[in-house]
């Protein structure tokens, strides 16, 4: 998809109904040209219906706005670019192969994923109208302290904005979103470059948001937005609220770390107090540290974890 592409898809979602020759005319191409786009923007799953002498019509409106998207982020101190794609293997790997040609805080967005990818080697599953993005965060002194904390950051900052927007969502240590029990977000934070030379950090978000249901195999543990709230979240408003936040507190991370974002974490932590399973060990956890650890008691000892997998039992 390019920018006419693009500038289709805005004149086709602001007017109920647009006239090839108006498209043709906005854009200086043949009418020919337009029905060949139209046809390829079907293709790529956009509902767009011809009527006789009133014209193309989108009948489903839920489609990033990649223009308004892109207007917050000319306005924004901090994010330089915002990539589209209709379908790509996994944003994080593109956003890996591709980070020489992308300037630092670029986001790249897919509408598909084909091969999405989860923490510790898992598949992330592609549902419809759900956000796959990644930032890159380019020339950081890498840190590798520093990157669970800030995908912990980033776990809080999407709770925040869902919360913002009257879901009753909550974390679970590191960083899922969970609702009604079920994962509705998961973050997979790569580092790629030196260790202790100028690298980035891509922070893949994955957001199940109006799918109206998910595939059997994963029901028991993950839903959507759409599923448990019975409402259609604004997807592009999402995105930009997403990325407002995360902007406007980036700073008091770089600064003060995650320790400034603690007490908020904790309150909606859904670990804390609860038996859980870390790697097939049963531990009680207590507390969250200065930097996201997960603080645990086992047989009257405390042991701090920063990373593996987190089984709660309720
Ligand atoms: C997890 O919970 O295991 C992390 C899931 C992360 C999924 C997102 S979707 C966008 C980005 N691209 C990927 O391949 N994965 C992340």
């Amino acid at each position: 998809m390019d920018e006419k592409d693009i500038f289709i898809l805005r004149k086709l979602y602001e007017n109920e109904y647009i006239s090839g020759e108006e498209l043709a005319s906005y854009l200086n191409i043949s009418r020919m040209a337009i029905n060949k786009r139209i046809k390829s923007l079907k293709d790529l799953g956009y509902k767009i219906e011809s009527t006789k002498k009133k014209g193309y019509e989108l009948s489903d409106k839920d489609i990033i706005r990649v223009w308004e998207i892109r207007d917050y982020i000319q306005s924004s101190n901090l994010f330089k670019e915002f990539i589209y794609i209709d379908e790509v293997d996994s944003t994080n790997t593109y956003v890996k192969q591709n980070q020489q040609h992308f300037k630092n805080a670029t986001v790249v967005y897919a509408e598909r994923q084909t091969q999405g990818r989860g923490r510790l080697s898992r598949r992330w599953v592609d549902l419809e109208k759900g956000i796959k993005m990644s930032i890159l965060l380019k020339l950081l002194l890498l840190d590798l302290e520093k990157i669970i904390p800030l995908t912990l950051f980033t776990g809080l900052v999407i709770n925040r904005v869902l919360r913002k927007y009257g879901v009753n969502s909550f974390i679970k240590w590191s960083n899922d979103i969970y609702l009604n029990g079920k994962k509705i977000c998961g973050i997979l934070s790569e580092l790629s470059g030196e260790v202790e030379g100028l690298g980035s950090i891509i922070i893949g978000i994955g957001i199940n948001v109006n799918a109206k249901s998910v595939p059997e195999d994963i029901k028991d543990i993950a839903t959507t937005l759409k599923a448990e709230t019975s409402q259609d979240f604004d997807r592009t408003r999402l995105i930009i609220d997403i990325l407002i936040e995360f902007e406007r507190d980036l700073s008091n991370f770089d600064k003060y770390g995650f320790s400034y974002f603690r007490d908020e974490y904790k309150s909606f932590c859904i670990n804390l107090g609860k038996e859980i399973l870390i790697n097939g060990e049963r531990m009680l956890c207590r507390d969250i540290g200065e930097n996201g650890e997960l603080v645990c008691e086992k047989d009257g000892k405390i042991i701090e974890i920063s990373s593996g997998e987190v089984t709660i039992r309720f």
